[in-house]
């Protein structure tokens, strides 16, 4: 049987045997129980608490804004749902780049209000003292490298990263460190799926894309984003699998239409 089905919790080291195994992990976002509760059961490896909540679920343009209380309000909600996954959640922009003592606190509390598995935190080598510190108090870290959206207004737009030769050696040696320091897994954001294929192959943890083509060792993408809630957000490495936002727009428009018509509630909707 395969590692994944024989799996009452995913860990870790399961997802490390996924990885030895040549099974793909699956990993999607969520921020709040209810929604969680259907990926959990859905059967989705990872959740991630992403820093994403800042645009989803706050309305804000870049993922800056969102602080340590909100990701911790929403990571608390999600761990109560899932049952089986491994959740992870986003250490926010602000809470580790400082120094790495700040960065171990932000961790610390994560893992002690919210009940969560890991943490996940961007950058390379500019973070490694982070990193380390966290690591060596026993909590799991994901990393993430490419496109780091906390650095938007470094970069100046969200194209893919890493074309240049330059920058993809970079990475090559960032993913190559992280993994070497202990980091249990790395996520690829908008990079060459040559690149990202390259890396998965030559680093010991499973490498998870989005935007990274189809060689990586698992796929992430933001809840919101694949179920077609958010709309107004379509690159190209997004598959839509259903069109939620319509469905719920009918379904709303129907309620508000029956309340209008005095349709609803009717005798036996009523006590
Ligand atoms: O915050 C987030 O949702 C993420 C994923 C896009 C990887 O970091």
């Amino acid at each position: 049987m395969s590692v994944h089905k024989q799996a009452k919790r995913i860990t870790t080291q399961v997802l490390a045997e996924m990885k030895a195994n040549g099974e793909r992990i699956a990993m999607l976002t969520a921020y709040d129980y209810s929604m969680a509760t259907i990926v959990d059961q859905a059967g989705v490896d990872i959740i991630l608490v992403g820093d994403s909540a800042s645009n989803v679920m706050a309305g804000h343009e870049t993922t800056l804004p969102i602080t340590l209380d909100h990701m911790i309000y929403h990571a608390s909600s999600v761990v109560r749902a899932a049952k089986r996954a491994l959740v992870v959640v986003d250490l926010p922009f602000g809470t580790y780049q400082g120094n790495s003592k700040e960065a171990l606190k932000s961790a610390i509390r994560i893992m002690k209000e919210s009940g969560a598995h890991a943490v996940k935190l961007e950058g390379g080598r500019e973070v490694r003292e982070s990193i380390e510190r966290i690591l060596s108090a026993g909590i799991p870290v994901m990393g993430h490298l490419g496109l780091t959206p906390q650095s938007i207004y470094k970069f100046g737009t969200y194209t893919v990263r890493a074309k240049e030769e330059l920058e993809a050696q970079l990475l090559r040696e960032d993913a190559k460190l992280l993994d070497d320091i202990g980091c249990f897994s790395i996520v690829f954001e908008k990079i060459p799926a040559g690149l990202a294929g390259e890396v998965s192959a030559a680093v010991n943890c499973p490498t998870i894309g989005i935007g990274a083509g189809g060689a990586c060792d698992g796929q992430v993408l933001v809840l919101h984003d694949m179920l077609g809630i958010t709309q107004e957000f379509s690159p190209r490495f997004l598959r839509r699998y259903l069109d939620m936002g319509d469905q719920m727009k009918e379904a709303i428009g129907h309620y508000v239409k029956d309340v209008r018509s005095r349709d609803f509630p009717n005798e036996s909707e009523q006590y």
